[in-house]
């Protein structure tokens, strides 16, 4: 796995148990023990869903007309038959013309800044015409013992600086040459925002206290982005970039005084092993305690305007953020859902107080300025089943608890501290919320929850409604419909579209998967996931790739595709050794897809992809195609 899902081991302080958990918590318990039956559970929940059936292994949906792959545990991109695979850009690759070529060993951090960033994650391609385009690349971290001769046992500041340049977004200029997209060096586009890009901090938060260090004493200027997870779009053109596990850069000798705010957030003395406090003061948390308030949240961009200087949205709230998926509601409102990827913390949504304009585009620029957030609470229904309502509870100052007295001064301490006023309120604790998508053409909206080895372990993380299964392992995606069909609604249904499993370790009991989950499908972790105009779910992995033990048979991770009403999923692609897929965009005809494979070869595992021989492992973006043109998928 990930060093992430390693790192992100945190201190979190809750302690409550919501009443319907206790009585979820009952009613699976019984379910577990009854072996077989639990199995038969989820099935009949999911043969009742109005949006799914429990799909037999040899049906097949309209949607999904190409021939699943095998898993597989090569040191290769594997797609299905008729398709192509080739890579655009990998980490490392020149994007100006004066910058010296990577090389396996021996970067700087001069070069590195004028070079596509590590590993890619969540992208957004903006098309300018049929031939020319925009992808714009969150680089979400490094791998030091893919990058440095020492692994990072003996870092410098020189190799600090190395670092933060292979962080946070590459804007690329596309274009179609030879029926191919190819990146254009030097095209007018390009652009490398990294850890030392200086950029604006907007919004409520703007000017707060504790956004304010000696180097920005208004506290408006930050300088970066880094842990660039995954992404947004709007319809306006903007490029959004989410600031997930920001604490571990962090860290300090041992004389910064850690608060309760602080550590709710992980940050402490040890950091996660960047150690770029060792070498920059900028994260020397006794040097400077407010710094990392300046990061988690969501950053918009302007990928047309090379010089254009970022932007944090403050009033989308701070936390480690995985992606913003953004719709325009019926009624005109902006809502952006929001994860906050970490075991036991909170699913989000934003509401804009102002409209979209679609005749006017330069009007929406400011529409993520203000608005009002939401966290959410899931109620499970009484007979135990996976489904059940939930509600949309408002983050505002003065309303829910979210009081002086309670320890929020104001809405900005609010969107500072947005989990803190999340407990406050009394949201539901999730496994791990990584990315939202809502369906192109129907209210419904998707997350994935990717695992989390606390639940049922932690008492602030009980089994409940959405959230099924203690030491859950493999995740699951839940789904919910907002009350009328109207994203701005507080109240929703939901239930759980599939709950990943492995049905040959676990037979009969929850771990085996729900109904839609068989041997030929089976995979854990689902993190990344989007939708493509005709409605297709594309599912992602960022899994166990050991293909033993709960994981045997699992293989490589993977992408997969889902038909959202029938429930059936197939696999679609498997990546190379020790990788994640994660990260995918289409051109506006569906006839071209990207999808990203992120370190591979992580921790010395030994990939070569993509260039093979004895070359260092490099995350790559990849272009998928049809050999007869054809819409992916389809
Ligand atoms: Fe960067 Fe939650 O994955
Ligand atoms: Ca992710
Ligand atoms: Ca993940």
């Amino acid at each position: 796995m990930s060093r992430f899902d390693r790192q992100d081991e945190l201190n979190h302080p809750r302690n409550e148990v919501p009443e319907f958990t206790q009585m979820v918590e009952k009613s699976l318990s019984r379910r577990r023990f009854l072996g077989g039956a639990a199995a038969l559970g989820a099935a009949a929940f999911f043969a009742t869903t109005p949006l799914s059936r429990a799909v037999a292994a040899a049906t097949s949906s309209p949607l999904l007309g190409f021939k699943p792959v095998a898993t597989s545990t090569d040191d290769a991109f594997i797609v299905p038959e008729g398709y192509k695979a080739e890579r655009l850009v990998s980490w490392g690759d020149v994007l100006f013309d004066a910058v010296p070529e990577f090389k396996d060993s021996g970067n700087t951090a001069d070069a590195q800044a004028g070079q596509f960033g590590d590993n890619n994650d969540g992208m957004s391609f903006f098309a300018i015409d049929d031939n020319n385009a925009i992808l714009a690349v969150n680089n979400e971290y490094c791998n030091y013992e893919l990058m440095f001769a020492h692994q990072g046992d003996n870092m410098s500041a020189q190799d600090v600086k190395y670092a933060q340049a292979a962080h946070g977004v590459s804007v690329l200029t596309l274009k179609k040459q030879n029926g191919r997209w190819q990146l254009v060096k030097d095209g007018k586009y390009n652009r490398r925002i990294h850890a030392n890009t200086p950029m604006a901090i907007s919004g409520p938060a703007k000017g707060h206290e504790l956004l304010k260090t000696a180097a920005d004493p208004k506290g408006e200027r930050a300088l970066g982005t880094f842990n660039n997870c995954a992404n947004g779009m709007t319809p306006w053109g903007t490029y959004l970039t989410c600031e997930e596990n920001f604490n571990g850069y962090f860290g300090s000798p041992g004389n910064a005084d850690i608060t309760p705010a602080m550590a709710r957030y992980g940050i402490g003395h040890e950091g996660a092993g960047w150690k770029w406090h060792q070498h920059d003061t900028r994260f020397d948390l006794a040097e400077n305690p407010n710094e990392p308030n300046r990061f988690g949240w969501v950053v918009e961009i302007d990928p047309k305007d090379p010089d254009s200087v970022p932007v944090k949205r403050t009033a989308l709230g701070r936390f480690k953020h995985e992606n913003a998926e953004l719709v325009i509601a019926d009624n005109g409102h902006v809502v952006v859902y929001l994860g906050d990827d970490e075991r036991g913390e909170h699913l989000y949504r934003f509401v804009s107080k102002g409209k979209y304009n679609p005749d006017n585009m330069a009007a929406n620029r400011e529409l993520l300025e203000e608005g009002t957030l939401y966290v959410a609470r899931f109620h499970a229904d009484k007979d135990g089943k996976l489904k059940g309502k939930g509600e949309w509870l408002e983050l505002t100052h003065g309303k829910n608890g979210l009081t002086a007295e309670n320890g929020f001064a104001s809405q900005a301490d609010i969107l500072i501290h947005a989990r803190m006023a999340a407990t406050q309120v009394g949201a539901t604790t999730m496994d791990r919320p990584e990315w939202v998508a809502a369906h192109p053409s129907e209210p419904v909206v998707f997350c994935t929850l990717t695992n989390n080895k606390n639940r049922g372990v932690k008492d602030n993380q009980p089994v409940d409604g959405p959230n099924p299964r203690a030491e859950n392992h493999y995740g699951q995606i839940l789904r919910w419909k907002p009350a009328g069909g109207q994203h701005t609604t507080n109240e929703f249904d939901w239930d759980l579209f599939v709950l990943a499993g492995n049905p040959t370790v676990h037979p009969g009991t929850l771990y085996a998967g729900s109904a839609n989950i068989t041997a030929d499908n089976m995979f854990n972790s689902p993190d990344g996931i989007g939708f493509d105009k005709a409605g297709r779910l594309w599912i992602q992995t960022d899994g166990n790739y050991s293909n033993e033990g709960n994981f045997a048979g699992q293989g490589n991770n993977q992408m997969l595709c889902a038909d959202p009403h029938t429930g059936e999923i197939k696999r679609f692609l498997t990546g190379p050794v020790a990788c994640e897929i994660t990260g995918l965009t289409f051109t506006p005809d569906q006839r071209t897809m990207f999808v990203g494979v992120q370190h591979p070869g992580e921790e010395m595992a030994g990939s070569h992809f993509p260039f093979g021989g004895n070359r260092t492992p490099r995350s790559s973006v990849m272009i998928i195609t049809r050999e007869d043109g054809g819409i992916i998928g389809a």
